[in-house]
């Protein structure tokens, strides 16, 4: 009896002297709400791959705190959007929600996660007014915004010489605000756009426009496609003949993790990103190799903005010592954080969107090879975001 006394009190002790360290914290749940059948589907298994990488790399654990995945394919369809972010937030009770791709369906996300103070982390869709006028205090972006990768590349088409563009895209948020941007620096630098085409999202029967652009006879293309869509749409161009009348360019996400299935077709295509494949540094380099020993598949920018999204929960998380109730010092804490990332270190703007340099890139063989910056930690104007 005396014995088990003892062994009880030395038991007690010794939780004593532990503190608060002992506590054990439950499980931290984490929402991902991507697209794993479309268009974009390749897109959303790069970015939880990326994300569930850094969990990795970290043990398992975030702000001390186990990781438990809860996991909806969105389908990029934003009429279901915000019933799949309900099921998230009321029936899995997770503690953030990571997502997503399509520019609709995140602003459908981000109207939730404001009117429900969910912490939102974006992965990727770049809808402007996500860092616009919705722009919140538990609202994250680890991308970039539509308007900065086009905008850097009408300003580029306009530096290579380039006066009388066409562009080329899907009729939805992301495809309208590129286009948007895409002119505003085109047009900045003294370029002029003769013609604003477009399809509805996610069609890809770009016969008739091709043929449209042979007819106007533009000097030169501006696309944003991405995933499915672009390996059609960069292999139908090239098909019918018109990348060796009229160079193609486009936002980044063109050529990225596409290169594979484009082949001969992307070769020389330059294009305007946040990311690179070729910027041997040593950062880029360990996630590289990381990368492809976890995957066995080349990461490319929807990998890094993945990995990135896990990155800033965690200093966030880190800051609280895992506990999300502090939110005012979870944002505080990533509004002053410089995020080491594979494309190179951000910082966050006012309305939480990544401060990054803008690289040019030209296609050579299976890379997007950095050819310059396009510019230099390009800031989104967020136009309308009080904050
Ligand atoms: C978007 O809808 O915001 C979007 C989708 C795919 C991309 C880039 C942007 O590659």
């Amino acid at each position: 009896m005396k014995r088990r006394t003892t062994l009880a009190a030395l038991a007690a002790a010794a939780l004593l002297a532990a503190g608060p360290a002992i506590a054990q914290q439950p499980k931290l749940k984490v929402g991902m709400m991507l697209p794993f059948t479309g268009t974009f589907a390749a897109l959303g298994t790069a970015i939880d791959n990326g994300f569930k990488l850094y969990v990795k790399e970290q043990g398992g654990k975030l702000g001390g705190r186990e990781i438990e995945y809860f996991v909806v394919d969105d389908e990029s369809d934003p009429a279901k959007a915000t019933d799949n972010i309900n099921k998230l937030i009321n029936r899995d009770k997770v503690d953030v929600v990571v997502g997503t791709v399509h520019s609709g369906v995140a602003m459908a996300m981000a109207k939730v996660a404001r009117d429900t103070n969910t912490l939102l982390i974006i992965p990727n869709a770049g809808a402007d007014a996500i860092t616009g006028p919705l722009c919140a205090p538990n609202i994250f972006r680890s991308s970039f915004s539509n308007w900065q990768s086009a905008y850097a590349m009408g300003v580029e088409m306009a530096k290579r010489g380039h006066k009388r563009a066409v562009s080329i895209t899907w009729k939805y948020a992301a495809g309208d605000e590129m286009a948007a941007a895409f002119k505003e620096g085109f047009t900045k630098g003294g370029g002029q756009v003769l013609k604003e085409l477009n399809l509805p999202f996610p069609n890809v029967e770009f016969q008739a426009l091709l043929t449209d652009i042979a007819a106007t006879k533009p000097d030169s293309v501006f696309a944003f496609f991405a995933g499915g869509g672009a390996v059609k749409f960069v292999r139908d161009y090239a098909a019918a003949g018109l990348n060796k009348t009229i160079p193609l360019y486009g936002a980044g996400f063109l050529t990225d993790g596409t290169l594979e299935a484009q082949g001969e077709a992307a070769q020389g295509i330059y294009t305007t990103l946040h990311y690179a494949d070729s910027l041997n540094t040593p950062r880029d380099d360990a996630f590289r190799l990381a990368y492809v020993k976890a995957y066995k598949l080349q990461p490319d920018v929807y990998a890094v903005q993945g990995y990135d999204a896990a990155q800033m929960l965690a200093i966030g998380l880190n800051a609280v010592k895992g506990d999300l109730s502090k939110r005012a010092e979870f944002a505080d804490a990533l509004r002053k954080a410089t995020i080491d990332s594979p494309r190179g270190k951000f910082t966050l703007s006012r309305a939480h969107n990544p401060v990054q340099d803008i690289y040019l890139r030209k296609v050579e063989g299976k890379q997007n090879k950095v050819a310059g910056i396009a510019i230099k930690a390009l800031a989104d104007p967020a136009r309308g975001c009080k904050m």
